[in-house]
């Protein structure tokens, strides 16, 4: 077998269990199946696996005009990262529509078909680029969910989703900044967007332990707040890999009074990697937070929750992607029991902040008005931010912040939500 069919048969079996078993592209039975040495190959692997997911609904959408019977999955999945190479990542169409036949003979797909339909798609392709999707298009467990979302809302989302996410570096201080040997556009005096997406790893000052990267709206919310929240004992419930945690390490200056706690050991795993390279050494813990027992009160907990994850969409497509939708009830009942335990263990006069990677009302502001309603011994803390900084208030009202993907200063940016909460007695 030719290399170039090689590697998309690799890409083809990727898509397919991410379907079919509900898997993400970085889960380790996933990655086991990309069995080749080379950087080249791997990145060429990921980016189609990542561009067809982005690009699945368009897809769908072209293979309606060309086939009159529903396509069986195995059809489905060779047909959707063909069209994405042809139609939507330029690649050599011959080349595309050559391997792909090949696959198909291999998996026991028509080759007649896939051949007659691609080579019809290359025909028209300057026609399909045009092609658009709306709101009606995505799954209906999503539609479901955010009935409440403004038609304008609506509108950008759709449109931002097929896009890559910026790369947002955050420093360890001003100077490491300064000292930073690429081009950067400056998100505060201590981060900002690379301008040249590279591999991470790659850049010279990487093994320096000076930085890291963070979606500029997951940074967000721990850096608008006062150092003096930070003073005592710190807990982050759901830490890894590490982010937010990091950004609590840089502001204190004993990092035994701050606990990074995980329930994935393979999670910790990479925390505990990324803490070595950035010279940060806190205290690690492997509970399941929704059992929490730990000693002492804490005056500062972060619960950054599991959730749907559908603002970092563009990141992780799998998430519309996948046969299955996220299991919403499952989640809620974990952040309710994550916040639980959390207001548990935090000191009267204590701070605790709710985060997730979503804008789902369920998720976010419904979250905390019935956390509120139980918990009367607490109140929301309104305008929390560091008057002194200068904050771009964009993405932040009085009570939250809240965003769906978004664009800042030209790159693209993740959904978020945060709030903050004072144990006042
Ligand atoms: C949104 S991620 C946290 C991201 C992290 N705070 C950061 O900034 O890099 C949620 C984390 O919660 C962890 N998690 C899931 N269930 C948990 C539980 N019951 N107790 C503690 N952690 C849990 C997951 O392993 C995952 O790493």
């Amino acid at each position: 077998m030719k290399s170039g069919t090689k590697t998309r048969l690799i890409i083809h079996n990727i898509l397919y269990e991410i379907y079919k078993k509900n898997k993400n592209l970085k889960d380790n039975d996933i990655e086991k199946l990309i069995n080749t040495n080379s950087s080249t190959d791997i990145k060429f692997i990921t980016n189609v696996c990542l561009y067809t997911m982005r690009y699945f609904i368009y897809c769908d959408k072209i293979i309606n005009l060309y086939l009159k019977k529903k396509p069986k999955l195995n059809q489905r999945i060779l047909l959707i990262s063909a069209i994405t190479q042809i139609v939507y990542l330029g690649f050599k169409e011959y080349a595309v529509v050559n391997s792909s036949v090949e696959i198909a003979k291999k998996i026991k797909v028509y080759p007649g078909l896939i051949n007659a339909v691609l080579k019809k798609i290359v025909v028209d392709k300057n026609k399909l680029t045009k092609i658009q999707i709306n709101f009606n298009d995505l799954p209906a467990w999503f539609k479901n969910e955010t009935k409440d979302l403004k038609a304008i809302e609506k509108k950008s989302f759709v449109k931002n989703i097929k896009e890559e996410g910026a790369v947002h570096i955050v420093f360890k201080n001003e100077d490491a900044l300064n000292n930073f040997e690429r081009k950067i556009i400056k998100t505060s005096l201590s981060s900002g967007f690379l301008v040249q997406r590279e591999q991470i790893n790659k850049i010279p000052s990487y093994n320096n332990g000076q930085w890291w990267v963070q979606d500029y709206m997951s940074y967000l919310p721990i850096s608008i707040l006062p150092k003096k929240f930070f003073e005592g004992k710190c807990l982050d419930l759901c830490s890894a890999p590490g982010g937010k945690g990091f950004q609590i390490l840089n502001i204190k200056k004993d990092e035994k009074k701050v606990v990074l706690n995980d329930k994935s050991k393979n999670k910790l795993k990479t925390l505990r990697d990324n803490c070595k390279r950035l010279n940060f050494s806190p205290i690690i813990r492997n509970d399941d937070g929704t059992l929490l027992n730990l000693n002492g009160l804490f005056d500062f907990i972060l619960v950054d929750a599991p959730c749907s994850s559908v603002g970092t969409i563009r990141k992780n497509p799998e998430i519309f992607f996948k046969k299955n939708n996220p299991d919403i009830n499952r989640l809620l009942d974990l952040q309710q029991k994550l916040l639980a335990r959390a207001a548990i263990a935090l000191n009267t006069k204590g701070i605790l902040a709710y985060m997730v990677c979503s804008f789902l009302k369920k998720e976010t502001t419904e979250q905390i008005n019935s956390f509120l309603k139980i918990n009367k011994n607490f109140r929301l803390i309104e305008n929390i931010f560091d008057k002194s900084k200068k904050i771009d208030l964009k993405f932040i009202n009085q009570s939250y912040i809240f965003s769906l993907p978004n664009i800042y200063r030209g790159f693209n940016v993740d959904g978020f939500f945060a709030a903050y909460m004072e144990k006042y007695k």
